[in-house]
């Protein structure tokens, strides 16, 4: 195989791809050589601009680490994760929609009974929390773990503060025999994602804003239902229709009802403002 030119290119990678084991690494690998050589022959890419590409994801990966994710990042931003998300959770009319799970949960998030306190001391507004989780029948879910996040009234995810020593803005509680769950956090906020990165450069270099709506994020779990990871909105949100990683759906919109000071949901008195949203989640049998 030699004097391949840029009309046998494409047909010499995919030939050296024919012994793959792996049909569907096959399929995919195959079909991404083809796209990405399409992709560089419909725009003529130059070779300068080929070498800022490789640089601008070596950056990406650079900014990778325990704590920051910018691929993610910018799969998000570049409308992949949503793409993903939607084609694999082709859902039906009752239960709930999926959206992007973002670059900001962490694994092992503390443990709380129901009507606990997940915001871990995080600034923020009081929010009490009512939510079902429920089968398409109508069946409670009992017993599902529902793992919860959410960013500060500064807009900013535990992991994005430094010199923290515990967790603030999540916790993992687990739906009680009628497929309840209750507990308190924080208002949340629109906050723009992290700019100083690569992602940054992009939005910056494309004018784009780099806001999301306020929400707080969700990933539901039970033995015979598909998992569900999604956010419930906040009603009212100036960024709802300009999401910068396209993440909503009306549906996941919830009203976080204000209050001024009063008796709360879990039987405080509360001094000042806060909030109570209710919210049924719907979940997709498994297979
Ligand atoms: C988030 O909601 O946490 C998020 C999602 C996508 C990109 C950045 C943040
Ligand atoms: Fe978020």
């Amino acid at each position: 195989m030699r004097n391949i030119n840029e009309h046998t290119i494409t047909a010499a990678v995919l030939d050296r791809l024919s012994d793959c084991g792996d049909p569907r690494l096959k399929e995919i690998l195959s079909s991404l050589v083809r796209h990405l050589h399409d992709f560089a022959r419909e725009v003529k890419l130059t070779e300068a601009e080929w070498m800022a590409g490789i640089d601008y994801l070596t950056a990406t990966g650079q900014k990778c680490d325990g704590k920051r994710q910018e691929f993610i990042l910018l799969s998000d931003t570049l409308g992949l994760s949503t793409l993903v998300v939607a084609q694999n959770h082709a859902k039906s009319a009752q239960a709930t929609e999926a959206t992007v799970f973002g670059p900001f949960h962490v694994p092992g998030a503390p443990r709380l009974p129901l009507g606990g306190d997940m915001s871990g001391g995080a600034v923020g507004e009081p929010l009490f929390v009512d939510a079902t989780v429920r089968g398409r029948d109508g069946e409670p879910v009992a017993d599902a773990e529902v793992d919860v996040w959410e960013a500060d009234a500064e807009g900013f995810y535990d992991v994005q503060r430094a010199g923290l020593d515990a967790p603030q803005g999540r916790a993992v509680f687990r739906t009680d025999a009628q497929g309840r769950l209750w507990f308190r956090g924080v208002l949340p906020v629109a906050y723009p994602i992290p700019t100083d990165g690569p992602v940054g450069t992009m939005l910056n270099a494309t004018g784009r804003h780099p806001w999301r709506p306020a929400h707080v994020h969700f990933m539901i779990r039970a033995p015979g239902y598909q998992t569900l990871i999604t956010h419930v909105f906040r009603d009212g949100d100036p960024y709802l229709d300009s999401d910068a990683v396209f993440g909503v759906r009306s549906s996941l919109i919830g009203d976080y009802e204000r209050h001024e000071a009063g008796p709360a949901p879990d039987g405080s008195a509360q001094a000042g403002p806060f909030h109570a949203l209710s919210f049924g989640f719907v979940l997709e049998p498994a297979g």
